[in-house]
Parts: C-alpha cells; structure tokens; sequence
C-alpha cells in the first residue's frame, strides 16, 4: 500500500466517509454544534471532504479558505477546538482507520490550533 495517508484513509471514499461524519458528529456535539446553525451542511461537509482529501496527499481539490481565514473573528475557544478533535477521533474510529492513522491525522489537525483558536 502507498505511504500517503490520503490511500490509508481508503482514498476519496473513505476520505469522504470520514469527513461526513466528522460534520455529523458536530451537528451532534453539545459543546459547538451552535456554531452551525447557519452552515449548508451539504457544503460544509463538501469542505470537510476536499479538505482532507487534499491535506492528506490526495488531490488538489480544496477550493476553500485557508484556516487562518476561515476561523477569524469567530472567537473559537480551545474547549471547542479539543470538541473537533474529540469528533475527529470518533468518526475515524468509526471508520475502522487505524491507530497509526489516526494519530497522524490527529497531529495534523493539532498542528493548526494556532491558525483557529482565537484568531
Ligand atoms: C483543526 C481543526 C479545524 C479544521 C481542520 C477546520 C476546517 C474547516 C474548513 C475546511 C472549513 C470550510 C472553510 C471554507 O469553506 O472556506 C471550516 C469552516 C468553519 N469552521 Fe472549522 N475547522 C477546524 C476547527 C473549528 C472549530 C474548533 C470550530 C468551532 C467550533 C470551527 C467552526 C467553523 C465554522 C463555524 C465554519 C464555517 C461554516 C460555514 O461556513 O457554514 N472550526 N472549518
């Protein structure tokens, strides 16, 4: 099998899987699913979808903001930024991904903390 976790992840499908129910889990979350009250949740799970697709090796096919862009003036909390990852984990769980991959996916998403939480 390919080292790009993007073929780990079980490429656009299962990169896709993941993502839906990542923003399902939100949708779900007590402590932020308010935050998207106002979302087109088929457009945001599209954005979830690309996003990962793209930031795990896949192809190039994000056409959303950058993070840093995306979160500013939200006033996003690091309680709340640990409720994504929470919901991350779960929907990776979920989709039988394993424990290597889910700790790369974690970190990745950990390393963006500083471009979302009170930005
Ligand atoms: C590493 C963590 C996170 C990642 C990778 C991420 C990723 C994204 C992406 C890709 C978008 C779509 C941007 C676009 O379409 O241009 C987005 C939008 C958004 N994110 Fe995040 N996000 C993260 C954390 C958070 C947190 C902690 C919150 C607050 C609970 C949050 C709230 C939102 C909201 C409210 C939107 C806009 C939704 C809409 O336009 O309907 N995000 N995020």
């Amino acid at each position: 099998m390919s080292d790009l976790l993007f073929d780990r992840l079980g490429g656009i499908e299962g990169a896709t899987r993941i993502a839906h129910d990542l923003v399902d889990n939100h949708l779900k979350n007590k402590a932020i699913s308010t935050r998207f009250a106002d979302s087109d949740i088929a457009a945001l799970k599209n954005a979830a979808a690309t996003f990962l697709i793209a930031g795990t090796g896949g192809p190039d096919v994000y056409k959303g903001k950058d993070m840093l862009a995306a979160h500013k003036g939200m006033n996003i909390s690091a309680l709340e930024f640990m409720a994504v990852l929470d919901d991350a984990l779960v929907a990776l769980g979920k989709n039988n991904v394993g424990q290597r991959e889910q700790e790369e996916v974690l970190f990745a998403l950990y390393s963006m903390r500083s471009q979302i939480v009170l930005v």
